[in-house]
């Protein structure tokens, strides 16, 4: 039993796939630039936009940029292992396909179903803070949405100035009392979103991809925009900017924030920003020329946005006081330090593109990696079912559009981030695991980009993935490890007795 389900796909089965052409399998039409922008598509999203402004106020205040640089080495270490595997085995699937062929068939499930936390609750995490940007834009344009409709359920809002907003939102030293308030009832608006990127995705990947590029583009101009104009407003004002950083690591307090300690436990949280960049392999099988452009689109644009992160999260605490930042839309309140009157608006739109982006790419990394479990059998055929016309896996598409529009309905982004950062990092150890094994296991292999210091880069991936997990809540835990053994229980039921691999490996042993 041990060695069925340590049974691995043979490298010649991946390869002859990979080769597969046809009327029912994905079109190749990603190059290297539409890549590295799918990547950045997927990266730039809700962790810069909302989540950076609750990490420094809640754990590391201006050292939040430290937390930046902790996280984005975790990550650089995950993605050159990322991109040895995705240069070797150039089909979707990301980190499952890399572990069915290095650790076997039990972990290649187990990360085939985490893989559900990262994509499709990465998702209803950024659905969610897309929803407060676009609430806040229609509001400054006189719009109003009835607020019941605007926050996940429970959530208390406060009409404050004309605009509804969360009354954890409200600045500081501003009371809610006397306030009109009502109590949030479903997130409308973040299903309507991920409804809406759902067809765009069902239409098809090549119209997709240049959707994708257009917004990037925008998104891109914005945090470029938000830099130049602080940066030029700190340095005619650099007292303000003396007086924001100083002290950069405030004293720790009683909760055990901040301090040095504050750093990792922010980065626990803004690892977030980050994720998305492996999302690239999953698009392998799409790509003309995955052994050259997978590794640059894998840290082309983790490199670029690990310097944008840097930059930005030392902006925005030099601008405000990092005390003042737990608010939906930080990125905007810091542009609005500067005077500049255009700036909010400006960052609001360039958030509502840009948080579409990343939903789309999330959403499609998760269907590509259901795509490729269940051309292995290990998932019910429907899920890889190509439109004939499309030629998109219209069905899960389907299924997990709606499956990632209802939890942003009821839960706050916070705690779906959490869950995503859990799953995520669990990938990665497999990922970074797995290398190691295959150098070990299949020297001969031919490698087109080999990660450096191989095992010490994989055993630093493991050691900074697990150290940020540590960091993480109880209940994060345990909602992954329910979500884990559910997901086991669907293996031992249908998985095992329809995998191609053990079928072939029982053809094999009866010849
Ligand atoms: N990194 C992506 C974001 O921040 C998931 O939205």
């Amino acid at each position: 039993m041990i060695s069925r389900l340590l049974r691995t796909k043979p490298m010649s089965m991946l390869s002859h796939e990979a080769g597969e052409q046809g009327e029912h399998t994905l079109k190749r039409s990603l190059g290297p630039v539409n890549l590295v922008t799918l990547g950045i598509g997927a990266v730039i999203g809700a962790g810069i936009f909302v989540l950076t402004g609750q990490a420094a106020a809640l754990y590391a205040g201006p050292a939040v940029a430290l937390s930046f640089v902790f996280a984005g080495i975790t990550c650089a270490f995950a993605g050159l292992c990322y991109a040895e595997f995705a240069s070797i085995i150039p089909i979707a699937g990301s980190a499952y396909t890399y572990g069915y062929a290095t650790l076997g068939e039990l972990v290649a499930w187990i990360i085939g179903w985490d893989l559900v936390l990262e994509y499709a609750f990465g998702a209803s995490t950024v659905a969610s803070g897309w929803s407060g940007y676009f609430n806040s834009l229609m509001q400054q344009w006189g719009i109003v949405i009835p607020p019941q409709l605007t926050a996940s359920t429970g959530t208390r809002l406060v009409l404050y100035q004309h605009q509804w907003m969360p009354v954890m939102s409200l600045p500081p030293g501003a009371s809610d009392t006397g306030l009109p308030h009502v109590t949030a009832a479903l997130n409308v608006i973040a299903m309507v979103i991920v409804m809406l990127i759902t067809a765009i995705l069902v239409i098809g990947i090549k119209e997709s991809a240049n959707f994708n590029s257009a917004i990037v583009f925008i998104k891109l101009s914005v945090v470029a925009i938000f830099l130049v104009v602080g940066g030029y407003f700190l340095i005619r004002h650099p007292w303000v900017a003396k007086t924001n950083w100083h002290p950069f690591v405030p004293p720790r307090d009683a909760n055990g924030n901040f301090g040095w300690a504050g750093i990792p436990k922010g980065a626990s949280r803004i690892f977030f920003a980050y994720i998305g960049f492996d999302a690239v392999s999953t698009a392998a099988q799409e790509a003309k020329k995955p052994q050259r452009d997978m590794p640059i689109g894998i840290l082309g644009s983790l490199a670029i946005c690990t310097v944008l992160y840097i930059l930005v999260s030392l902006v925005l605490t030099g601008l405000v006081s990092y005390k003042t930042l737990d608010v939906g839309a930080p990125v905007a309140l810091g542009i609005d330090a500067t005077g500049v009157s255009w700036g909010s608006m400006l960052v609001k739109i360039g958030a509502v593109f840009g948080l579409a982006s990343v939903m789309l790419v999330m959403l499609l990394g998760q269907t590509r990696v259901f795509y490729s479990m269940s051309k292995d059998g290990l998932l019910w055929k429907w899920v890889s079912i190509v439109h004939p016309k499309f030629r998109t896996p219209w069905i899960t598409t389907t299924v997990f559009g709606i499956f990632a529009a209802v939890f942003p309905a009821f839960l706050p982004i916070e705690r779906l981030a959490d869950l995503v950062n859990i799953g995520t990092l669990l990938a990665f150890t497999i990922v970074c695991a797995g290398v190691w094994v295959l150098r070990v296991q299949h020297p001969e292999l031919k490698r087109p980009f080999k990660a450096p210091l191989v095992p010490l880069v994989p055993i630093l991936g493991i050691v900074t993935a697990l150290y940020l997990m540590a960091n993480l809540a109880l209940i994060t835990w345990e909602v992954m490890i329910g979500w884990l053994l559910f997901g086991l229980l669907i293996y031992f039921t249908y998985s095992v007795k329809h995998s191609k691999v053990q079928k072939m490996a029982k053809v094999a042993a009866a010849d």
